[in-house]
């Protein structure tokens, strides 16, 4: 059997709207998955850059490639200028912004980077404005390409150091969604099970915002690969009892001595993997590494909103059965999208699905509602509890990962 990939959407893609032909970066909305697949249109910076902070688009390696495209629209729909030099300051302002959208996730600041460089090293080659436009757009569009390949290869790498029969745990979503395209650790997933080396997956339910049983079971159950979802705090458990053979997790930003930030929770993993004598690798595109920070202590971690620990979200559609359901539904979504606020906190937004039924987003308090929060977004775990660094350039010991040279 092979995994089947054909419902897995590419999270990210450039295109032309249909109502008005302009060009458009194509998101899903992840916000929403598994229960509502809603894509996003943006036509301009700002609305790439609200997908990144509400995390519609989510994932290092997909935010290296939200942030160059937000660049890139940014030149084709904004910008009105005439002449080059103030053209590139333009498009260094935006990179700016889309880069420090969210501080630790290095690809989202190396995405909108390398759209910058480009824009002026093909500047200073003497191209014209508009050829200038086109160049930036092709960029950003060959680097949501590469980044399949790359994860194409890091799929390849690691499936080379599964055992047949393994059983292997995975926290977050570093799959498909996560990338443009296929997975990092998706991409060793769906490799080894096309090579028969997969027996199962365990997947972290990964609180507060449930990337691991929003997005990763759903992937998984998708392309047909055998998966359970469990708590986080069922890990240790389970590897205690000798069911995991092998925990493979994602990098937002990897240091030079191989120290790794990842979704919150990861380094428990390690920890407990360590415990186990469980190998613990840790599967990233290049662009996830940054040279200039010695060591994990100075990777910025993300906070985030206490309200995604305080409660829980659902977002779904509605189908109601019988006649007054529906006489009610419709006239509370008369005017358009409802917003409906209740004691205690809860919220709800009601509106109506032009396909058909009401869609909700809502939020459930279900905590008491002055608690204290601390709601950090990722931990590091260090470099000597990581067994190996998988890359598209092969499988690396974390503290020889800068030893050779970079592509
Ligand atoms: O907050 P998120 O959902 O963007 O966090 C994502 C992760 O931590 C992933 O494991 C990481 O970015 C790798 S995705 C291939």
């Amino acid at each position: 059997m092979t995994a089947d990939l054909s419902k897995i959407p590419r999270s990210i893609w450039w295109g032309k709207s249909e109502s008005n032909d302009r060009p458009t970066v194509f998101l899903i909305d992840q916000t929403r998955l598994p229960m509502i697949g809603d894509v996003l249109s943006c036509q301009k910076l700002e609305g790439v850059e609200k997908a990144v902070k509400s995390l519609a688009v989510r994932g290092a390696p997909a935010l290296g490639v939200a942030a160059a495209m937000a660049v890139a629209l940014w030149s084709t729909n904004e910008s009105t200028d005439k002449e080059v030099d103030v053209w590139l300051s333009g498009i260094d302002a935006a990179a700016e912004r889309i880069g420090s959208a969210r501080p630790t996730a290095v690809n989202l600041a190396w995405g909108a980077q390398k759209l910058r460089d480009r824009a002026h090293e093909q500047a200073d080659r003497g191209l014209g404005l508009q050829e200038l436009k086109d160049d930036v757009v092709a960029f950003a569009q060959k680097m949501a390409d590469d980044d399949e390949a790359a994860n194409r290869a890091i799929g390849a790498n690691g499936a080379e150091l599964i055992k047949p029969g393994s059983r292997l745990l995975t926290h977050c979503n570093a799959g498909s969604l996560g990338t443009v395209f296929y997975g990092t650790v998706g991409g060793v997933i769906y490799t080894a099970f096309d090579q028969d080396r997969l027996e199962h997956v365990w997947v972290d339910e990964t609180r507060p915002l449930n990337q691991g049983s929003r997005l990763t079971a759903w992937e998984l159950m998708s392309a047909g690969v055998p998966c359970a979802l469990i708590a986080d705090s069922m890990a240790a458990s389970i590897m205690q009892s000798g069911w995991v053979d092998a925990v493979f997790v994602g990098a937002d930003r990897i240091c030079a001595n191989g120290d790794t930030a990842n979704k919150i929770g990861t380094l428990m993993l390690a920890v407990c993997a360590r415990n186990f004598c469980i190998p613990f690798y840790v599967c990233a595109p290049e662009s996830s590494i940054d040279r200039s920070l010695e060591d994990g202590s100075q990777i910025p971690i993300e906070q985030r909103d206490p309200r995604e620990l305080a409660g829980f979200t659902a977002s779904g559609t509605l189908l109601p059965d019988d006649v007054a359901s529906t006489q009610a539904f419709d006239l509370l979504t008369k005017k358009g999208e409802r917003q409906l606020k209740f004691k205690h906190g809860h919220q709800m937004s009601l509106y109506r699905n032009t396909g058909g039924g009401y869609g909700f987003d809502a939020w459930f308090q279900t905590s008491p509602p002055e608690v204290p929060i601390y709601n950090p977004a990722f931990d590091v775990t260090p470099a000597e509890m990581i067994t190996g660094i998988i890359t598209e350039r092969g499988v690396f010991d974390p503290d020889g990962l800068c030893d050779t040279d970079t592509a």
